[in-house]
């Protein structure tokens, strides 16, 4: 039988040579594939004498083997030391600052929305949604708006575009977050806290007046919630918001979805043309609530018999003007990225009741 050292060492230090995977498939084919070498000689044994292919047969089958393994460790190892060169390169200190110049800012209008909803939640109120584009029913005739109910004009509603003969019910961009509140009730039934921040759209614009703004509505309904609870969690929630006491003054007033109803004014002053929240004895109206329409209720699927409870709604981009001290509101969409620095807050530093609310 020819020796196989020779041939051994020529294989094992060409499986060492392989430099990456596709080396390594090169050898592992002219070594040990179908016409491969030692495949090859595999075959040869059936020429043998009975002797000879024993031993030959032995040795052979070992050194497939042999090399079977080295090739698997060389491949093996060959993808370790890839790895290691992918993550060394791919390396990356997530610790370092962001550059500063590139670093782009939240929006006061994303900032304070967490800042209320981080107040609300920490009082048990759960965040509710619904669609911007409303039918006409949950906008208005739910909430105790009838179609010749003048609120239909004052909401200088956009009504979306229906085709001739188009019979599905009439749609529009939600004039107010208010429609939340039947879809909250329907959805989750009674006792219910919840508050809605989201989009609205009017006709609607001036110094003060976008078409699209943001409103934040809340609703708690119970077996025996009253205005008094109302007014505790108004006030609470603006001297939370401004980070001083603030004093809330209750203004009878008329809504269709709230019987009684009140305006609130919180107490302010005018300093030198600038405003001061909570000191003075200045009024500023920031807020529509009541206790809930039976209507309302009913709308929502909840019976008023059993159920009774107050909901409130106020401007969010109104708020934020407030404590921030920004002058116009149309700037709030304009994208200018100068403004946006200016009023825009750090990113990452999210507001909550026990961690700060505001830099
Ligand atoms: N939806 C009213 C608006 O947009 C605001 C409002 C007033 C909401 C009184 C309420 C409420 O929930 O009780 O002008």
């Amino acid at each position: 039988m020819d020796d196989l050292s020779p041939l051994r060492q020529q294989w094992l230090d060409r499986i060492k040579d392989a430099a990456d995977p596709a080396a390594i498939e090169d050898v592992r084919l002219s070594a040990l594939g179908k016409k491969g070498e030692i495949s090859l000689k595999m075959r040869e044994l059936g020429k043998m004498t009975p002797e000879e292919r024993q031993t030959t047969g032995k040795a052979l089958n070992a050194l497939r083997d042999e090399l079977d393994s080295a090739l698997r460790a060389r491949k093996a190892s060959l993808e370790d030391a890839a790895l290691e060169a992918r993550l060394a390169e791919e390396w990356l200190d997530v610790t370092l600052p962001g550059r500063p110049r590139r670093q782009g800012t939240i929006h006061p209008i994303s900032q304070v929305s967490d800042e209320v909803t981080a107040i609300f939640a920490d009082m048990g109120f759960a965040v509710a949604e619904g669609p911007q584009i409303e039918t006409d029913w949950y906008n208005f005739d739910a909430l105790n708006i009838a179609p010749e109910h003048p609120a239909r004009q004052e909401h200088d509603t956009f009504f979306m575009h229906r085709a001739p003969g188009d019979d599905r019910p009439p749609h529009v961009l939600r004039t107010h977050t208010s429609p939340v509140q039947i879809r909250a009730m329907q959805d989750h039934g009674a006792p219910i806290r919840v508050i809605a921040p989201g989009r609205v759209y009017r006709m609607d614009m001036d110094q003060t007046h976008a078409p699209m703004f943001h409103q934040i509505e809340g609703l708690a309904i119970g077996r025996d919630i009253s205005m008094a609870q109302l007014k505790w969690t108004v006030e609470e929630f603006f001297s939370a918001y401004f980070g001083t006491r603030v004093k809330t003054r209750f203004r009878a007033s008329h809504f269709p979805f709230t019987e009684p109803s009140a305006e609130v004014d919180i107490q302010c002053s005018w300093v030198d043309g600038k405003l001061i929240v909570g000191e003075g004895d200045d009024w500023l109206e920031v807020l529509g609530s009541g206790m809930v329409h039976p209507h309302v209720l009913r709308s929502g699927g909840v019976d008023p018999n059993e159920w009774q409870g107050f909901a409130f709604g106020m401007g969010i981009d109104r708020m934020a003007m407030l404590k921030y001290g920004i002058p116009d509101l149309r700037a709030f969409f304009e994208s200018d990225l100068r403004w946006l620095r200016h009023y825009g807050f750090v990113p990452g530093d999210v507001p909550s009741v026990a961690g700060g609310l505001s830099r």
